[in-house]
């Protein structure tokens, strides 16, 4: 296809179009499809939606093809649309939402979910994902934590790169294109409410926001969506300097930016935009691609160019960008592209993938305590499953095509895993985060009574999947009250009790912390939840993951291990870090996360104590499996530099390795530090390593205290 050609052909108008982006409702009566955000009348006329560019929300070959032969039919150009959606945590088989992959600190893992996403969603007509989502996130109040892979940027950076192999790999007909988002720096609202401000210094931007969005573009990822927030005032729709100066020159970027749902429009309401008009102008201005869900390209497009306000070299740099990306995925030559009913019926949720959203569930599940219960012994013979989400698939929120009514609910898949056991259930309480424990007396009477004379209990509490996610920010993350008093009155009649809690963040523990037998933190597990969560409890399979967000104590929040050195460390005495009603340390630390076996990890040995900055250390421990069953340990290098031209980190997360150890089993674990490991934003702004003395601590989560040194010389 001559794109050139065709550019020239188009109008004004319908280049204008072609930068919009809509649900299938507004263009034919017929349409359907997911609604992601606020509807209003967005005046556009017929004309203009004839030549619109792109779709969001559609799903479904048939709904898809049916799509584009209506706007092939009416589009005076016959210019395919681009079909997107938010595929985040699978499309009809759904995998644990991405903190939950986070926690499974396994990127391979997350590659082939992406992969097995794209396939299905291919199928589905689908050509482009609004993913990764990869925030990062120190606040576990944001609705949204579960939408990412959490605190850390180096975590962050490599699951942001495996994801966008997962989804685009080679760009073959199984595959889509990638949207990473939100650009920049959305995780960081204040109060963790979503859509608020995002104040930070350059450095911090630099340091730990921006890192895996790079990722992302090193990796070769096709567009990029602008966040709702202003980050020093200036909405990312409108930033310039994020967009234009940092993605675009900086970076190198020269794929498709597109904004968030009616973002465009929402500058008003920021209060930087008069009107309609003036948002298309700033937006254009910061190299905006794609208008999502709102009209003022359309609208206001051609004005601004009659006036001489934009030029219409900056409409056909973007409509290149985007016929470009029709163009690489052979929309011209084939409209339909991968949509394929039959495809459909052979490949979504197909044993292969099931079986897949159920080892990402079972190595996403974190143990965060176990004081022998368990796992569970097979041969038990009365099971109560008692809690709010036992009962049902938990899908997780952003479920694309996927259906609780396909998922594997606690219930059946205890079933499954115990089948000659007498499984009852009870519901105990609700999922709501503020109901008193007297409000569901009856219902914790009725759990106790099952509770207590059963072999093994599982609670299954925490969240419902729509408790996290968009526009569902918490101002307290505690576990409720009602929750609380039955986690309390179960473990009293019965200790051979497991609390498993379901949720999209972390949770506030300290008020169940002791009483509980057995701790899990299962996320929203997708499709084969239940499975998962039965091989788990009943030692089918052993525990791997570690936590990817610290879990504070109320009120800590925001709170993240990598956080800055201070004057007054906390050292609980007076005058250092701290509070006077709460202690410092949280519940759980970054990278927690324990096993049905245990390890003895040795004090690291380090090949030198001094390096040039062309030569590198080897780090070596020993890991020893001291337990008596196999199991995987997450060995983690964290790195402290100690004196710096800006203050630094108590340590930073630098590398990670799993090792699979049999019982008695040992092996050795080496990282090579280079000058790599060292940079940093410094403080007159280049990314460098400055000479010095280096702490090197070795563990299986951040909370170590002992550590080597070396000094770079
Ligand atoms: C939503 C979300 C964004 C999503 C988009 C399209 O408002 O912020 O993550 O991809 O709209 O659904």
């Amino acid at each position: 296809m001559d794109l050139l050609k065709l550019l020239n052909e188009m109008t004004v108008d319908e280049k204008l179009a072609q930068m919009t982006q809509l649900v299938p409702q507004i263009i034919t009566d017929k349409g359907e499809g997911v609604i992601t955000g606020p509807m209003r009348n967005f005046g556009i006329t017929k004309k203009e939606t004839s030549s619109v560019g792109t779709l969001l929300g559609a799903s479904g070959a048939k709904q898809i093809k049916d799509l584009q032969d209506f706007h092939l039919s009416e589009d005076p150009h016959k210019i395919p649309l681009l079909f997107m959606a938010d595929v985040i945590h699978g499309y009809r088989t759904l995998y644990p939402v991405p903190l939950g992959l986070g926690a499974s600190f396994d990127v391979d893992l997350a590659e082939k979910c992406c992969a097995m996403a794209a396939k299905e969603a291919s199928v589905g007509g689908i050509h482009v994902t609004f993913a990764p989502m990869i925030d990062l996130v120190r606040d576990a109040r944001w609705g949204r934590c579960m939408e990412t892979t959490g605190e850390d940027p180096y975590l962050n950076s490599k699951m942001s790169a495996a994801m966008v192999k997962g989804f685009q790999g080679d760009f073959s007909k199984d595959k889509i294109a990638a949207c990473v988002k939100h650009f920049a720096a959305y995780g960081a609202c204040d109060g963790g409410r979503d859509y608020d401000a995002v104040e930070m210094g350059d450095h911090t931007l630099r340091e730990y926001y921006l890192p895996a969005y790079k990722a992302a573009v090193d990796a070769g990822v096709e567009l990029v969506m602008t966040s709702f927030n202003t980050l020093n005032g200036i909405p990312s729709s409108a930033n310039k300097y994020l967009v234009d100066d940092i993605l675009r020159k900086e970076w190198g970027f020269d794929g498709i930016v597109i904004s968030d749902f009616n973002a465009f429009y929402e500058m008003i309401s920021h209060g930087i935009c008069e009107d309609e008009k003036d948002c298309a102008k700033k937006a254009l201005d910061a190299t905006s691609d794609i208008e999502m869900m709102s009209t003022c390209f359309v609208k206001y497009g051609k004005e601004l160019l009659e006036e001489g306000a934009i030029t219409e070299k900056q409409l056909d740099d973007a409509v290149l960008r985007i016929l470009r990306l029709k163009e690489k995925l052979g929309l011209f030559d084939n409209p339909y592209r991968a949509a394929d009913e039959e495809a459909e019926k052979k490949i979504h949720l197909c044993a292969e993938h099931r079986e897949l959203a159920r080892e990402a569930a079972e190595k996403s599940a974190v143990l965060l305590k176990n004081d022998g219960v368990l796992p569970f012994d097979k041969n038990v013979k009365k099971v109560a499953i008692i809690g709010p989400v036992a009962d049902h698939g938990m899908i997780g929120g952003w479920y694309c095509c996927g259906k609780s009514s396909e998922a594997i609910s606690v219930i059946a898949g205890v079933k499954n895993a115990v089948p000659n056991a007498e499984i009852v259930f009870a519901r105990g309480c609700s999922a709501h985060p503020n109901e008193k424990a007297e409000e569901v007396a009856d219902l914790i009477d009725e759990a106790i009574s099952l509770a207590k004379d059963a072999d093994a209990v599982i609670l299954c509490l925490g969240e419902e999947i729509d408790m996290s996610g968009e526009a569902h920010s918490r101002a307290r993350i505690s576990v409720s009250d009602s929750q609380t008093e039955l986690i309390k009155r179960v473990c009293e009649v019965n200790k051979k009790t497991a609390v498993v809690f379901y949720c999209g963040r972390p949770l506030a523990l300290e008020k169940i912390d002791d009483v509980s037998p057995a701790t899990v933190i299962f996320w929203h597990p997708g499709t084969e939840g239940g499975n998962a969560l039965a091989n788990l409890l009943f030692g089918n399979v052993n525990f791997q993951a570690k936590l990817p967000m610290t879990f504070p104590r109320e009120g800590q929040s925001p709170y993240y291990y990598n956080h800055l050195r201070t004057g007054r460390p906390n050292t609980n005495s007076g005058y250092c870090l701290g509070y006077s009603d709460t202690p410092y340390k949280p519940v759980y630390p970054f990278g927690y996360g324990l096993s049905y076996t245990s390890f003895d990890i040795s004090a690291p040995v380090l090949s030198r104590t001094e390096m040039a900055t062309d030569e590198s250390i080897t780090v070596t421990v020993n890991v020893k499996n001291v337990g008596n069953c196999s199991g995987i340990e997450t060995v983690q290098l964290y790195i402290q530099d100690v004196t710096a031209s800006v203050a630094r980190p108590v340590k930073e997360l630098k590398g990670y390795q799993k090792v699979c150890l049999a019982p008695g089993e040992s092996a050795t674990v080496s990282f090579d530090i280079t000058i790599e490991e060292l940079k940093f934003h410094t403080f007159c702004g280049k990314y460098d390593a400055e000479k010095g003395k280096f702490k090197v601590f070795v563990g299986n989560h951040s909370d170590i205290e002992t550590f080597e040194t070396f000094e770079l010389k």
